[in-house]
């Protein structure tokens, strides 16, 4: 195990238990962004309704940005000396958000439901940014804020689409 450990460490200058703690919750927000990417294309297979349309197109444009910051979580993590997700039961494991395996939700609750998921996660990422300054690991800090913002701009977007009706 400390072999394992050993051959994976990558040199950082970072002081080890508080950079553990900084991947620590990049790890779990992983996690989250992979539970919410799936979440967010179930819903743009299994949405139905008037505005199939928009909110079809509006889960699919949101999936793609959460991947899309997948790969940049998980390697912040390797850079800070720390190892991270490898498998679907590693997510299963260490998400917040809950899964919906509902058969049918309305529309008006997959908006809802997405929009607190993300308001959620922007907490998530508050939580790991006040980790990331007392490390002092800027570039963790400075990549949190563009997650943030896009995450912030996510519940925008879902906040708004629901006030359609
Ligand atoms: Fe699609």
């Amino acid at each position: 195990m400390a072999d394992t450990a050993a051959k994976l460490a990558t040199p950082t200058d970072l002081k080890s238990n508080q950079a553990s703690n900084v991947a620590e919750a990049l790890n779990g927000l992983l996690a989250d962004s992979y539970a919410l990417y799936l979440k967010t294309k179930n819903f743009h297979w299994h949405v139905s309704g008037p505005h199939f349309r928009d909110y079809h197109l509006l889960f699919d444009d949101q999936a793609a940005q959460i991947l899309g910051t997948t790969d940049q979580i998980a390697e912040r993590v390797r850079k800070i000396g720390s190892t991270t997700l490898r498998s679907i039961s590693d997510i299963s494991r260490r998400q917040s958000l809950k899964d919906n395996d509902q058969d049918f939700v309305s529309a008006k609750d997959m908006l809802k439901e997405l929009r607190d998921d993300n308001l959620a996660m922007v907490e998530s990422l508050r939580a790991a940014k006040d980790l990331a300054d007392k490390a002092k690991d800027n570039a963790s800090s400075a990549i949190i804020d563009e997650w943030t913002d896009a995450a912030e701009q996510r519940a925008w977007f879902l906040f708004e689409a629901a006030q359609a009706g």
